[in-house]
């Protein structure tokens, strides 16, 4: 549980855009001193300037591959020159890969765990000690409403959010009496960068989405309530619990039709 966010810190990782970006801001007009990390220092810096002028809360950059084996580690290392406690940690950097099979490599899937599990779990287990000798604290781990199911064309990301879902809940389980939050947080369609740089450019205007703001907003609610996941709007919630009630050939088969790729236009000159 928070002890208060007023003057307390909060890490925020993938806080250079979109949902991270948005929890900065959030979290700076409770009051909260805030370490963002990604690798967009540039946007970083403008947030950053803009926060401290509007709420006088301090702001450190740390400019980092999250994908690197090794960040994790020196992410904390910067957080401990720093000589700050972490209240909160919001494990939000990731990435998305959506496509066939033959255009998916195996480099980028490799890329793309590092960052949304390795690194996520690696910041986990760095953070939580302290948290948890204190007897208080939260951790917020990003996971998607994808994570409730199998997702065609978006195999290995939508089952990398199944791992932070099951392993949030299961920390959330052990450090609830200790004072200390564990929760993951499962977003439905989100209006963020995130669709176009997963590879469907444009797919997010033909879709129903929420705004980054919404989305926050209930996190921090639910947080608040010590809950131990998130699906942020009703219509989101009751497909998460369709998903339960149907078959798993259902539920896979009837997600082929989110992200199947267009079929290539015949020239028209062709019979
Ligand atoms: N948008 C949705 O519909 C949706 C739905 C469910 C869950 N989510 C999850 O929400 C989280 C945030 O995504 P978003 O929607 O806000 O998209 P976004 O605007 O693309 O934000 C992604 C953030 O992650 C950072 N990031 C990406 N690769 C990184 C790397 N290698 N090292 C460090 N930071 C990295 C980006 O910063 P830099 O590029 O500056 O490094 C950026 O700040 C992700 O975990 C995503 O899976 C999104």
């Amino acid at each position: 549980m928070l002890d208060s966010y007023n003057d307390r810190w909060a890490l925020i990782t993938g806080a250079s855009s979109g949902i991270g970006a948005e929890f900065a801001v959030q979290l700076a007009g409770r009051g909260m001193h805030l370490i963002l990390a990604a690798r967009r220092k540039d946007k970083m810096t403008e947030l950053a300037t803009d926060l401290n002028t509007r709420h006088g809360t301090r702001c450190h950059i740390v400019a980092v591959d999250l994908a690197d084996p090794d960040s994790g580690r020196r992410l904390m290392e910067e957080v401990r020159r720093l000589g700050v406690q972490i209240e909160l940690l919001v494990n939000n950097a990731g990435m998305g890969l959506i496509g066939q099979i033959e255009t998916t490599t195996p480099e980028e899937v490799r890329k793309m765990l590092n960052l949304n599990l390795m690194t996520l779990s690696d910041l986990t287990y760095r953070v939580l000690p302290g948290m948890l000798s204190q007897g208080h604290g939260a951790i917020i781990n990003m996971s998607s409403q994808a994570a409730f199911q199998p997702v065609a064309f978006m195999a290995a990301y939508a089952a990398s959010k199944s791992y932070i879902l099951h392993f949030s809940e299961a920390l959330w389980a052990e450090a609830r009496s200790r004072g200390v939050t564990v929760m993951a947080l499962c977003p439905g369609v989100t209006r963020t960068e995130f669709f176009d740089l997963a590879g469907v450019p444009g797919w997010l205007e033909k879709h129903t989405s929420h705004p980054p703001g919404k989305v926050v907003k209930t996190a921090l609610k639910t947080l608040e309530k010590r809950r131990q996941y998130v699906v942020p709007g009703w219509k989101n919630y009751l497909m998460t619990l369709f998903v339960r009630m149907t078959t798993r050939r259902t539920a896979v088969n009837e997600s082929k039709r989110f992200f199947r790729p267009a079929k290539p236009q015949k020239p028209a000159s062709e019979p």
